[in-house]
């Protein structure tokens, strides 16, 4: 109460002063007031206060800036979080005419005065309130001389992510530096797919119950990972609590933001207990670079410090060295005011006088008139301080924001690199980088190895199962078909499967314990639907679900899946059967037209080599009847390659290799098309694919319980009424069999995994057409759930070492084909398919014979009917055998009569020629003329 009377006192005081400072208006004045409002009496307070009041020593016995201008040091005493105690303490500085503030020290009063400064337009310079909410365009006048609190959060966003956490829980005081720091890693966390788990705020100056309290809920959820955003005053004291409650073992990890460096820089060297509480801890330093500037401000600090009041030693934080370089900054924008002319007026505020019966005497503080251009000048500096190059980019933050990242380790500290707003993480200093092409690709993200609590190496995994000690409920599909998958061992908790021996060693692969209990889900009376199932998860039911659940893009929008374990898209299932083949099945290779073409261009080709050959040839030669037989017999032996006329002309030759060619394509394409016919399975439905069948009107089969339904009905357009659900493969291969006709089904639609079961032992069946979708199964978790990240992994080791395959086999491939040998013994050709062919065959003999028959009984008639009477012989017996007789006598009489004629044409044929060498032309011939001479006898 009576620093409120103090602070009217003295705006009272000021209401008569001059309303405009300095001696004369057009010169610049001999003094400039400026005003520090801090609160000196913390840690940071008093190096802030020794390290500006340096600053101002400096500058004023400088004459390189400002000239023979002095600055004016007022400091004002800051009561942290009393806010309206920080206005009055504003309003004092402001009543001295001040035209800056340096400070103040926390977000939370540099809100409550921003407003203050707006309205009297003199800037706030402060390097310590890091909200990034001050920097929004609400207030122009809140000038940040140090980095803005989301680089550090964009840096812990950065390393959370390098090392692969995806959650985190924020503990932080509730102001608006805790709540709007926490704010913007939030929304660095979701830039790279991580967030905050949980939020565990704490009353500003919490007392060790209430961050006990706090402590414990963290303790209590799934994440490991804590960031600690506070403030240096009583950050300290939650690192002890959670010491104190065993938060601070192996498995978590803290990372404390820049309160801590400050806390351990000022307060260095620590004691052991202090340094207990912190081992394993991250923490950022706001990175100032090395410079001669800096190591001299170092040596000097000493100097600086020795004798001041305080107990306890006073290191040097980086808030000290940017409380320094914060006056430099106001003294050279203030060189540059004056070097444009400007002036420092006051004038009183309207509006404020306005406020009628003004009994507070507000009118004591007055506008700062040219406060635009000083806030103008000072965003224009461009100067190398201690902090280094110092400068202001368009939206008001300060150039290449960076910092350290300290482990703290035994007695001290270590650095294990440098996050850059311009490169990110790295192990050597940022501004070794600047020069470079920034690189934000994972391999350049690197920091030195981090000793984490419990002075472990080994990354902590960042998240425990919630609930400590809780099983976790994994609900599992009670299938009544396909039991290969999964099924409940009977009268049992337990299951086995496919997916569950998946499942099992997957989870033998994860370095940490999983405790779980299996769940049936399912009346055990139909197959239960796995969308229900997942649905299940988001409400609570279950903690997982593990079976045969395919990934649909409905179920992933209700939980997250881990990597597909098999691949099964929806496949069409239809009946199959062999033609029934039949004896004239050697006539379909070919159409009827295509068999009459084919006969006439026998002939053609037989009547064209005639035509070009008979004149040259004697094999085309001899009676028309004989020609006629000649030309059929040629071209129909050129089938087989068989004809045995040569060809003389050249045009007849070059017929006959072109029709040979023919002839060759011909009989190749008969033959394969033949054995197909013979041999492959053929559809007996219409069904060829999933277009087909959607065209169709006829009723289609689905897994009852499977997604296959709402899949055919929303995706495909399929009406429902078309749909028929099946339960059990028995069930579906009787509905396939009946067909559509008998009030069975067209068609059977599943996923491929469960249709290669059904074929396994059904080959009357096949899959026609592609499987028109491509899902896989996966096991399904909350989402973000961390287990479900692991069990992907596990998954796909389990895939690349084998064991993958191995499980399915032993589940899926121990019933292949049983009918394997049916299929054969179906393949294998039987007479079914030839007997017409031998039929034919043997009615062109019979007929041969027959006629054969005919003719020689009527030679026979001809030619010996008085010696069938002489002889007497009048049974039956003695005329066959007489017949025979007549028939050899015949034979010998004709085979004696052309050796003859043989004989003869070939010594004919030597004496004209004059020659001893028979060609093969002459053989040729002479064996021609011995078929005309056969012929001729014959007749
Ligand atoms: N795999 C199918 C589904 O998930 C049937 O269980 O719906």
């Amino acid at each position: 109460m009576i620093r409120v009377w103090i602070v009217l006192l003295m705006v009272v005081s000021n209401l008569f002063s001059s309303s405009v400072v300095g001696l004369d208006n057009s010169t610049v004045p001999p003094v400039v007031n400026i005003g520090v409002l801090y609160s000196f009496n913390t840690s940071v307070g008093r190096i802030v206060k020794i390290a500006v009041e340096a600053a101002v020593a400096d500058i004023n016995s400088d004459t390189s800036i400002l000239g023979n201008t002095k600055l004016n040091l007022s400091l004002q005493e800051d009561s942290k979080y009393r806010g309206f105690l920080s206005i009055a303490e504003a309003l004092q500085l402001m009543a001295t005419h001040t035209v800056a503030i340096i400070g103040p020290q926390t977000s939370t009063t540099a809100h409550v005065i921003s407003h203050i400064a707006n309205e009297l337009q003199v800037p706030l310079l402060s390097f310590s309130a890091t909200d990034p909410t001050l920097s929004s365009l609400q207030f122009p006048f809140f000038i940040r001389t140090a980095f803005n609190d989301i680089f550090q959060m964009t840096a812990i966003a950065d390393i959370v992510s390098h090392f692969g956490w995806r959650e985190v829980i924020a503990v932080y005081g509730d102001d608006d530096h805790g709540r709007n720091g926490i704010g913007g890693l939030g929304d660095k966390l979701a830039e790279r797919r991580c967030k905050i788990s949980f939020k565990a705020p704490m009353p500003p100056e919490a007392t060790s119950e209430e961050i006990t309290d706090v402590l414990v809920q963290v303790a209590l959820a799934e994440s490991r990972v804590i960031v600690l955003h506070t403030s240096t005053a009583w950050g300290p004291k939650v690192l002890s609590v959670a010491k104190s409650l065993g938060m601070m073992q192996n498995g978590y990890v803290w990372i404390a933001t820049t309160f801590l460096t400050s806390f351990i820089d000022i307060d260095s060297p620590l004691s052991s207990e202090e340094m207990d509480n912190m081992q394993g801890v991250i923490a950022l330093r706001m990175y100032i670079p090395d410079s001669k500037l800096k190591r001299s401000f170092f040596s000097r600090w000493t100097n600086l410090t020795s004798g001041k009041e305080g107990n306890g030693p006073l290191g040097l934080s980086t808030y000290g060295i940017f409380a320094y370089d914060t006056v430099y900054v106001l003294a050279r924008a203030l060189d540059t005011f004056f070097k444009q002319g400007n002036r420092i007026t006051f004038s009183p505020d309207p509006k404020i006088s306005q406020i009628s019966g003004d009994s507070l005497h507000l009118d004591a503080v007055k506008i700062f008139n040219e406060g635009n251009q000083l806030r103008k000048s000072i965003h224009e500096v461009n100067m190398t301080g201690v902090t280094g190059p110092f400068r202001y980019t368009s939206d008001g933050n300060l150039a290449n924001p960076a910092y350290e990242i300290i482990n703290v380790i035994g007695t001290g500290t270590r650095r294990i690199g440098y996050w850059s707003n311009y490169s990110g993480l790295s192990i050597v200093p940022p501004e070794t980088l600047y020069s470079k092409p920034p690189n934000r690709s994972i391999e350049n993200q690197k920091l030195l190895t981090v000793f984490w609590p419990g002075e472990t190496t080994q990354r902590p995994r960042g998240w425990v199962f919630p609930n400590n000690g809780k099983m976790l409920k994994i609900g599992v599909p009670k299938r009544v078909s396909y039991r290969e998958f999964v099924s409940q061992v009977q009268s049992t908790d337990t299951f086995k499967g496919f997916c569950i021996d998946v499942f099992l060693s997957a989870v033998n692969l994860l370095p940490y314990a999983v405790p779980y209990k299996f769940i049936p889900y399912g009346d055990g009376q139909s197959n239960p639907s796995n969308t229900e199932l997942v649905r299940l998860i988001t409400t609570g039911v279950f903690d997982a679900a593990v079976g045969d659940i395919t990934i649909t893009t409905e179920r992933t929008r209700m939980v997250d899946f881990t990597q597909p374990y098999i691949e099964s898209g929806l496949v069409v299932v239809a009946s199959v059967k062999k033609t029934d083949s039949n004896a004239w099945a050697f006539l379909t290779p070919f159409t009827p037209m295509m068999w009459t073409v084919t006969a006439i261009f026998f002939l053609l080709v037989g009547a064209v080599v005639w035509i070009l050959e008979h004149r040259l040839n004697d094999d085309f030669r001899g009676p028309p009847k004989k020609q006629v037989a000649t030309i059929l017999w040629f071209s129909f032996s050129t089938m087989f390659f068989a004809h045995r006329e040569n060809t003389v002309s050249t045009l007849g030759r070059f017929v006959l290799l072109i029709w040979l060619f023919v002839v060759l394509i011909i009989n190749s394409s008969y033959t394969a098309s033949l054995t197909s016919i013979l041999t492959v399975q053929q559809l007996s439905s219409s069904i060829k694919g999933i277009e087909s069948l959607v065209n169709s009107k006829e009723p289609i089969g689905y897994m009852q319980g499977s997604f296959a339904r709402s899949y055919l009905i929303d995706e495909i357009g399929i009406h429902e009424s078309r749909l028929v659900p099946l339960k059990t493969p028995e069930e579906t291969m009787k509905a396939l069999e009946k067909g559509p006709q008998k009030g069975g089904v067209a068609a059977y639609i599943n996923e491929r995994a469960y249709i290669e079961l059904f074929l396994s032992s059904r080959c009357d069946f096949s899959i026609v057409g592609q499987e028109f979708t491509r899902n896989g199964w996966g096991y399904a978790f909350p989402p973000d759930s961390p287990l479900a990240v692991d069990l992907s992994t596990a998954i796909l080791e389990l895939a690349e070492n084998g064991d993958l395959q191995r499980i399915h086999d032993k589940w899926l491939l121990s019933s292949a084909c049983r009918s394997q040998g049916a299929k054969l013994e179906v393949d294998r050709l039987n007479l079914k398919s030839f007997w017409g062919l031998y039929l034919v065959c043997g009615l062109a003999c019979f007929l041969a014979l027959l006629i054969y028959l005919i003719q020689t009984m009527r030679q026979y008639k001809k030619h010996s009917p008085e010696e069938l009477e002489s002889s007497g012989h009048g049974s039956g017996s003695s005329r066959l055998r007489t017949f025979l007789s007549f028939v050899d006598e015949k034979e010998d009489a004709v085979k004696s009569r052309k050796r003859r004629q043989m004989e003869r044409m070939s010594y004919r044929s030597t004496s004209e020629v004059g020659s001893n060498i028979i060609s093969n032309k002459d053989l040729s011939l002479s064996s021609t003329s011995l078929n005309r001479i056969d012929s001729a006898n014959e007749v």
